[in-house]
């Protein structure tokens, strides 16, 4: 079947599924977006790993984290493995070296001491490696094989990278030493922030959850499926370090009450009194990628874990928002009845609509992005910082692990919780209003913070035009 054939076959059986829009590129267009996303991810990792030098490369900063130059060589070998190797169908260039990139063969606190590639070899082998895929990308057709189609390896590997990008940066954010990283501040709020609503009423009704449409979306994300979710309020923006100031001054680290039994423990166990990074001076202070300034309150609070924003949010007399409150809130468009794929719309994000990509270093003060508003009003769901929610990280209805079960599946259950929406950290290509990220309750180091929601309950359908109100009893 010819390419013209293979088109207007498509067009005549659309394959979407009702309630999301699918996107189509031609593939010349497709060719630029992956070389344009893959040089992005390549741009990031060459800045976060020159600016040190060799011994801080090899150097462990942090348990939880492999040295940035294990990072180095693991995402060029990622980068063979699915394009060279699968897609384009080249015999292995350096067999042996494999096994010490397999993220499952040793976890990050023994890869200090295996026989790495050193510095100036990694940087080589990455090289080599984008060279032979971009020659690949020339000539590559997207069709035939399901990794090929709409370009999903290459979209994989763009988001792999990304991703080892923000890895990469937390490592920095946990390394002592003199600064040597540094961004432009995102600037201050929009002058409405300061009057924005307090929370924003979603709907209750069905929603389109997860997709079957997005080109590059991950298994995980897999497959879109109907969530009645009922209708509720969630925070119009991110729990801002002022407000978490409030909790700590009013005991909330101190009352059990406001804790889950494994939380309350766990806080016990590890001494947390503030968020990781953070000190009293007579104020509080936060150190960030080795400067240390006031802590910002009009910021979204970063670095707590699962278990305080859990706590947060009793104290709040509140609670976190379920996955599917948070995706429904991101995306699901009342006028239309469909999701989309960003809370903005279907365009991908810029600089308007989302702090992505290490632009900056921080999150952007509560009450930025106008642009990038949901249809709920909610804003900077998308950028900024990773969001928990309620949930286990499980598998949608209709589940199949692609292309590999260690992507996602073997982290499926109740130990891991979701995080969504993406950081100022992580590159557009992984953050979408789809994208799931997980991550165990007592991880701090991560770029992450919360928003708070409640159950609108029945009280409030009267305030819902066309609907009377409850009676009383
Ligand atoms: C989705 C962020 C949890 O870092 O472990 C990187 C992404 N998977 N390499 C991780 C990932 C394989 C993953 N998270
Ligand atoms: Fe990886």
């Amino acid at each position: 079947m010819t390419e013209l054939h293979q088109e207007q076959a498509r067009q005549r059986a659309p394959r979407e599924p009702a309630g999301e829009e699918r996107v189509r590129l031609d593939p010349g267009a497709l060719r630029g977006r992956i070389a344009a996303e893959l040089a992005a991810a390549r741009d990031r990792t060459a800045l976060l790993t020159g600016c040190v030098d060799a011994a801080d490369l090899v150097r462990q900063h942090s348990p939880l984290m492999s040295p940035l130059v294990w990072d180095l060589a693991h995402v060029a070998n990622q980068e063979e493995l699915w394009l060279l190797r699968e897609v384009g169908g080249r015999e292995p260039m350096h067999p042996e070296i494999d096994p010490l990139y397999d993220a499952f063969e040793h976890p990050r606190a023994e890869r200090p001491a295996l026989p790495l590639l050193p510095p100036g070899e990694a940087r080589g082998y990455g090289h080599e490696v984008r060279g032979r895929v971009l020659d690949l990308l020339d000539t590559v057709r997207f069709e035939g094989a399901r990794l090929l189609a709409d370009g999903f390896a290459f979209g994989m590997i763009a988001q792999h990278e990304q991703q080892h990008d923000e890895t990469m940066l937390i490592t920095h954010q946990l390394r002592k030493g003199r600064p040597v990283l540094s961004a432009p501040g995102p600037g201050p709020a929009p002058a409405d922030a300061m009057r924005l609503p307090p929370e924003v009423l979603v709907q209750g009704g069905p929603f389109t959850m997860g997709t079957s449409a997005e080109p590059w979306a991950l298994d995980n994300e897999r497959p879109a499926h109907t969530v009645h979710v009922p209708a509720f309020f969630l925070d119009t923006v991110p729990v801002t370090n002022g407000a978490y100031a409030e909790f700590i001054a009013d005991g909330g680290y101190d009352d059990p009450r406001f804790w889950t039994p494994a939380g309350w423990d766990h806080r016990q166990r590890a001494g947390l009194s503030a968020p990781l990074f953070w000190r009293w001076e007579g104020q509080w202070v936060r150190s960030a990628f080795g400067v240390t300034a006031p802590v910002d309150p009009a910021e979204p609070v970063l670095h707590v874990s699962w278990y305080e924003a859990d706590a947060y949010a009793r104290w709040a007399g509140r609670r976190l928002p379920t996955e599917a409150e948070w995706e429904k809130a991101a995306r699901h468009d009342p006028a239309s009845g469909r999701s989309r794929r960003y809370p903005w719309g279907d365009e991908e994000p810029d600089a308007t609509r989302a702090n992505l990509g290490q632009r900056h270093l921080r999150p952007a003060p509560a009450g930025s992005y106008p642009a990038g508003a949901a249809p709920s009003g909610a804003r900077q769901l998308i950028g900024d910082v990773w969001e928990w929610t309620s949930s286990d990280f499980l598998p949608y209805p209709g589940f199949a692990a692609w292309p590999y079960r260690e992507y996602s599946e073997v982290f499926f259950g109740p130990e891991y919780k979701v995080l969504r929406g993406g950081s100022f950290a992580v590159g557009q290509v992984a953050s979408r209003a789809t994208f799931r990220n997980w991550d165990y309750p007592v991880r701090r180091q991560i770029f992450a913070g919360f928003r708070t929601a409640r159950s609108a309950g029945l009280e409030t359908a009267g305030g819902i035009p066309g609907r009377p109100a409850p009676e009383a009893s």
